[in-house]
């Protein structure tokens, strides 16, 4: 026992734990000598300094509140060791970096982007950008498919006033064709833990659904990535942390005609790590913790 504190960061309407997610890390950290707390992030009774380290686990409130997040991000990171740093939530709270990774030539989604109000106009704009008639929208801040929108080319006028309710709430709007591939193939999510892929798993939407996500009946199965996709994942986490691989990383991949696998996008807050499709990848973000505390780690931990 090495008596050291780790939070795993949660939220009031959560029950703090992902079955087969927290779970898996906190067996790994458990063995390793650390123990565990998962307090809320806006409970202000909590002394953040006392911990080791903190990771942003299932904080799924602060999208509503971002601001509020945000400072207690700083505050935390002034205090201990936050996972990830305050530098690499700051960037990836805001979907906007993926104008960084299709500037750093990193494959994704074309998208277009909306960041004032301009109504059913700015929309045709849009699609004109992207050559398409009909799309998907989506805030610059959201997680779940919160805010989405998919309209087709009689709708344009709808996914305008749509659009100037998501610029006026969350600052800007992605605009995207709508990829087919997504309710054929679903959606790719490589884990990264410090920069090296150790699972995947795709996430397929059920029968007229473009959701992917299990909320929405959407199916997860493992798999094993190909050598383009983990190329591309792999890019996407250089060209945004370049101060150094992050503890942990997830990003999701789509087929893009013509592309291949895209960037649709890349979660370095509070990414659900499937580790209950893949338990030792668990085990490999324990130890990978436990290295940069400092701790010793044992072989087979
Ligand atoms: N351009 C698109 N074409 C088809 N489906 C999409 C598109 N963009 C998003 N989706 C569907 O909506 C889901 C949510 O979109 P995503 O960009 O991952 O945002 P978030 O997960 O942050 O809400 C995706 O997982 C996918 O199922
Ligand atoms: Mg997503």
């Amino acid at each position: 026992m090495n008596g050291q504190l780790v939070a795993l960061a949660t939220c009031a309407h959560h029950d703090g734990f992902i079955a087969g997610d927290d779970e898996a890390l906190a067996r790994s950290l458990d063995a390793l000598g650390y123990e565990i707390r998962r307090p809320c992030w806006d409970d202000p009774g909590v002394d953040w300094a006392s911990f080791a380290a903190v990771l942003i686990r299932t904080t799924w409130d602060y999208q509503e509140r971002l601001g509020e997040f945000l400072a207690w991000v700083e505050h935390v990171g002034a205090r201990t060791r936050l996972f990830n740093p305050p530098e690499i939530v700051r960037a990836n709270v805001d979907k906007r970096y993926m104008r960084l990774l299709a500037g750093a030539g990193v494959p994704t989604v074309p998208t277009a982007w909306i960041e004032s109000c301009g109504g059913e106009r700015a929309v045709r704009d849009a699609l004109e950008t992207l050559g398409t008639d009909s799309g998907v929208l989506k805030p610059v801040v959201g997680a779940g498919a919160s805010g989405m929108l998919v309209f087709g080319a009689g709708e344009i006028e709808a996914a305008g006033v749509h659009a100037d309710e998501l610029v006026r709430a969350y600052g800007g709007v992605l605009v995207q064709p709508l990829l087919g591939s997504v309710r054929t193939r679903g959606e790719l999510s490589l884990v990264l833990i410090d920069g090296a892929c150790t699972h995947a798993v795709r996430k397929s939407p059920a029968p007229g659904e473009w959701r992917v996500q299990i909320e929405f009946g959407g199916a997860y199965e493992p798999e094993t990535p190909g050598g383009g996709e983990r190329d591309v994942a792999a890019r996407a986490v250089r060209a945004l942390c370049t101060g150094g691989a992050p503890l942990y990383a997830r990003i999701d991949l789509v087929e893009v005609d013509g592309v291949g696998p895209a960037v649709i996008e890349a979660e370095l807050v509070e990414p659900e790590l499937f580790f209950a499709w893949a338990p030792e990848a668990g085990g490999a973000l324990g130890r990978a913790l436990s290295r940069r505390l400092g701790g010793q780690v044992p072989s087979g931990a």
